[in-house]
C-alpha cells in the first residue's frame, strides 16, 4: 500500500485537493477526514463497498452537498461549492449515475439542455456542428445527432452524457459508475473515451465497483471504507490488496477466492515454462 505522498507523483498540475473533508447527515458520519488529490491528465478511481461514501464525496464536489468540515482547493484556491452551478462554472463537471438525459429529445438537444442561457446563444445549426465536434473529438460512435436518446444503446447514452459534460470545458470531470450497466464492448468504448478525456488534460474521478475497469483505466486507485480513506494504490496492486482495503479484512472469502485463482494461474504458468 502506498501513501498519498509516496510513489510515482503524477506530473500534471494539481487540479483538486481535499483535506480533512467530513460530512455528517444528522447522526450518520458519511465521510470522515477525507484527503484526495487529482492532477490534470490523471484518472483517479474511487472505490469502496456500498455505503463507503463515494457518491457523497462526488456530490460534495458537484455542489449538491456541503461538507460539514474540511477544505476543498480547486486549481490552487480554496473554494466553497455552495450549489451545482458554482461547481459547474468553476470547471467541475459531473456525470451522475442516472445520466439525467431526456429520452424524447435528440442528441443535440440533450447536449445543450439547460444551457440556453449560454452567452454564445447558438442556433440549431451551430449547436449541431458543436455537438458533432464534441462527439468526434471523443471518437464517439453515434449514428446521428438528430435521433432521440431513447433509441441509443447504454454506451451511446453514456457517451452523450460525457460529451454534454465537456461543453463548458471543465478541468475536472466526475463519473459515477460509468460502466455499471454496460456490456463488454460498450464498456471498452466508454473506457477508451475516458482515456481520451484524460488525454485532453482533464482530471478524471471515476467511481466503479468493477476492479477490471478500474485497473484498465486508472492511474491511481483511492479506496474509501466506512467513510474514511483506506489506502491509495496503483493499477499493479494485487486483487488481494485491493479487496483487503475495500473490505477491511486481508483474509475474507473474496480475497481467498482471488488468492486461489492467482495461485492456480501461477501453477499453470509454471507448467508452461
Ligand atoms: N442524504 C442522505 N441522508 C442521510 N444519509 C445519507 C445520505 N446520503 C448518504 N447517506 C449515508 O451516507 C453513507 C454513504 O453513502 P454513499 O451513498 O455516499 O455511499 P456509496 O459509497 O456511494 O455507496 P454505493 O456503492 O452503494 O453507491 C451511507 O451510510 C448512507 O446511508
Ligand atoms: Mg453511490
Amino acid at each position: 500500500m502506498t501513501d498519498i505522498s509516496d510513489g510515482a507523483v503524477p506530473s500534471g498540475e494539481l487540479v483538486l485537493s481535499l483535506r480533512g473533508v467530513s460530512k455528517n447527515f444528522g447522526a450518520v458520519s458519511a465521510l470522515t477526514d477525507i484527503d484526495l488529490d487529482v492532477h490534470a491528465g490523471e484518472v483517479v478511481a474511487l472505490v469502496g463497498d456500498n455505503g463507503a461514501g463515494k457518491s457523497t464525496l462526488v456530490k460534495i464536489l458537484a455542489g449538491v452537498h456541503q461538507p460539514t468540515s474540511g477544505t476543498v482547493t480547486f486549481r490552487g484556491a480554496p473554494v466553497t461549492l455552495s450549489n451545482p452551478s458554482t461547481a459547474l462554472n468553476l470547471g467541475i463537471a459531473t456525470v451522475f449515475q442516472d445520466l439525467a438525459l431526456c429520452e424524447n429529445l435528440d442528441v443535440v438537444a440533450n447536449i445543450f439542455l439547460g444551457r440556453e442561457l449560454n452567452p454564445l446563444k447558438l442556433d440549431e445549426t451551430a449547436m449541431e456542428v458543436k455537438a458533432w465536434t464534441l462527439l468526434n473529438e471523443l471518437s464517439a460512435r453515434i449514428p446521428s445527432v438528430r435521433i432521440p436518446i431513447a433509441s441509443l444503446s447504454g454506451g451511446q447514452r453514456q457517451t452523450v452524457a460525457i460529451a454534454r459534460s465537456l461543453l463548458l470545458e471543465p478541468k475536472l470531470i466526475l463519473l459515477d459508475e460509468p460502466t455499471a450497466a454496460l456490456g463488454v464492448a460498450q464498456t471498452a468504448e466508454v473506457l477508451n473515451l475516458i482515456e481520451r478525456v484524460r488525454d485532453r488534460g482533464l482530471g478524471v474521478v471515476m467511481i466503479s465497483h468493477n476492479m477490471e475497469d478500474v485497473r484498465a483505466v486508472a492511474d491511481r486507485i483511492v479506496v474509501l471504507r466506512l467513510g474514511r480513506n483506506n489506502g491509495v494504490f496503483y493499477p499493479d496492486a494485487s486483487n488481494q490488496e485491493l479487496v483487503g482495503a475495500i473490505t477491511g479484512a486481508a483474509d475474507n472469502s473474496v480475497s481467498r477466492r482471488a488468492g486461489r485463482r492467482q495461485a492456480q494461474s501461477d501453477i499453470t504458468q509454471e507448467g508452461q515454462i
